[in-house]
């Protein structure tokens, strides 16, 4: 049977309950995501937060996540995005979290699978950057376990997507990404957050997706941010033991304002 994970990303979330971002009310996307999750994929084996959980980065937005994310605590992992404090994160998610240097990262082994979660975080930018040392650590990870079928976690995407003003803010190194997954032919997909809506390149044999936000959408193809109405979503992936795997992205519709 497949294993079944998700993945959440762009939360967004605020300590203020009413708090928006464009005009979208983060704390109750976040909730009726969960709500769904809850009734639709509560058997899911691994629940992914990719980064870019605390918009205000307070310790007390951190609190409140950890609260509403309680049911999943056993099998949640959270990597960082740019709107994001890693001490906080640390300190609220503690077990759930793997620090390599100062870095926030996971490894975990799931129904045949590695599934590897990275930090993107340039500290003081909305881009990203994996370092030299964090791409070290992902490559003697996956030559420990080259005949296993691996998935990717980061919050930036590392390939252009093609909407310019998102292509300038995706990592800035990853060539050294890149340069592993030509090394390391087991990984079969890259998944990432951080432009708020769903793409899919395939880049030699390796899938590079995103995946739409759970906070607000935005409009690809533009030269600026445009809120895109288009509901939240998230996206689940089933993996084969055999190597292959289906995804798909599940969208959320909000129940219409008052
Ligand atoms: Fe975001």
């Amino acid at each position: 049977m497949a294993a079944r994970i998700v993945q959440i990303t762009d939360l967004h979330l605020m300590a203020d309950p009413q708090g928006e971002l464009k005009g979208v009310c983060t704390r109750a996307n976040l909730q009726r995501v969960l709500d769904v999750l809850r009734r639709d994929f509560g058997s899911a084996e691994l629940l992914i937060v990719s980064g870019d959980l605390a918009h205000d980065e307070l310790l007390e937005t951190y609190e409140v996540l950890r609260e509403m994310l309680a049911e999943w605590l056993p099998k949640l992992r959270v990597i960082p995005g740019n709107h994001e404090n890693r001490a906080f994160m640390r300190q609220v998610f503690g077990e759930r979290v793997t620090a390599v240097d100062d870095r926030n990262v996971f490894a975990d082994s799931i129904g045949g699978w590695r599934l590897i979660g990275l930090d993107s975080q340039l500290v003081g930018a909305v881009r990203g950057q994996l370092g030299e040392s964090q791409c070290d650590w992902l490559a003697s990870e996956l030559a420990a376990e080259p005949l296993r079928p691996t998935g990717i976690f980061l919050h930036h995407p590392t390939l252009e997507v093609g909407t310019g003003w998102l292509d300038e803010i995706r990592v800035e190194d990853a060539d050294l990404l890149h340069d592993l997954l030509t090394k390391h032919l087991q990984v079969k997909f890259v998944c990432a957050g951080h432009i708020h809506h769903e793409t899919t390149v395939i880049q030699g044999d390796v899938l590079m997706l995103t995946t739409p936000a759970t906070s607000v959408q935005f409009l690809p193809e533009t030269d600026r941010l445009i809120p895109d109405p288009i509901p939240p979503g998230f996206r689940i992936f089933d993996l084969e033991a055999d190597g292959s795997f289906r995804t798909r992205v599940v969208r959320v519709p909000m129940p219409s304002a008052p």
